[in-house]
């Protein structure tokens, strides 16, 4: 069933697990995402990017989650992921996305506030929550190169909470998008210093792949409430469909190594939701 996301990063939160979040790009990821959730029995969180939504627009995106999601007996959320702007924001919720995220880091702390208040004032009357982002998580989000990690100021987290009223609030700890150059260093030290001053409100984890899945537990054991996973769930998209045109080169039916990419990333999202302890909360 299709549900908003409020009820459960915040049911997650309080009993110290974390709701995957998974990025789709087509029909089969979505598929693939939410059937592992249904035989996980594991809520679960579908998200689109703003630059997924200029290739294939939300009204799509919303009709085939939804879809999905009435098929299936455990919650289901979709979400915007990384809102580049209050119309990109207003369009997703008039679609029917049932979550979103604007991010606004790159800006100045004030200006982050600003955008990110307006968009609570639109989101909030519709009973919509709202992530945003404070710190800057490093590496490429569809193309977005961010220069440098700016970790989370624990008191500006606190801060700009207060003053935004954002839902969840997204933290920089030394995660990147995509996958890492070098060996991941998550500090989990100032992942339990913006925890100690943000109290209530659930934390999110972006670039989550690359980081050991042992680290991933860690900070979900330490206050991360929802975890993104893109990378990952293309890779092994893409692999599989190079993996089937290898095997039969003469392949001319998208269904065919479609099915095949489905299976994959089916499989990893399986994976992640036992990594997350999402599995049988549902
Ligand atoms: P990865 O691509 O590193 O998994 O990051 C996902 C993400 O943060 C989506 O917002
Ligand atoms: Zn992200
Ligand atoms: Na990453």
């Amino acid at each position: 069933v299709l549900v908003k996301s409020k009820d459960m990063i915040e049911t997650a939160f309080a009993n110290g697990y974390a709701v995957g979040a998974f990025n789709a790009e087509n029909m089969e990821m979505v598929e693939a995402i939410v059937e592992a959730a249904e035989e996980m029995k594991a809520p679960v969180i579908v998200q689109t990017t703003s630059g997924t939504l200029n290739t294939t627009p939300p009204e799509m995106f919303y009709h085939m989650v939804k879809a999905a999601a009435e098929k299936v007996s455990v919650p289901v959320v979709m979400h915007l992921d990384h809102g580049d702007s209050y119309v990109r924001c207003a369009r997703s919720l008039r679609a029917g996305y049932t979550s979103i995220m604007i991010d606004a880091s790159k800006k100045e702390f004030t200006e982050n506030v600003t955008v990110t208040a307006e968009v609570v004032k639109m989101a909030h009357p519709m009973n919509i929550p709202v992530e945003a982002e404070l710190g800057i998580v490093g590496g490429k989000e569809d193309g977005n190169e961010a220069e440098k990690e700016v970790y989370t100021d624990p008191d500006e987290a606190a801060n700009f909470i207060a003053q935004t009223k954002v839902d969840f609030l997204a933290i920089g700890i030394g995660n990147s998008h995509g996958f890492y150059k070098g060996e991941p260093k998550i500090r989990l030290d100032i992942l339990e210093a913006v925890k100690a001053k943000t109290g209530n409100t659930p934390l999110v984890l972006h670039g989550t792949s690359g980081i050991p899945d042992s680290d991933v537990a860690k900070a979900v054991a330490l206050g991360i409430a929802k975890v993104n996973y893109a990378t990952e769930l293309r890779d092994v998209f893409t692999k599989a469909v190079q993996a089937y045109m290898k095997e039969d080169s003469s392949v001319v039916d998208p269904k065919k190594y479609n099915t095949a990419a489905k299976n994959a990333v089916k499989n990893l999202v399986k994976q992640k939701i036992k990594v997350l302890g999402s599995d049988n909360k549902a």
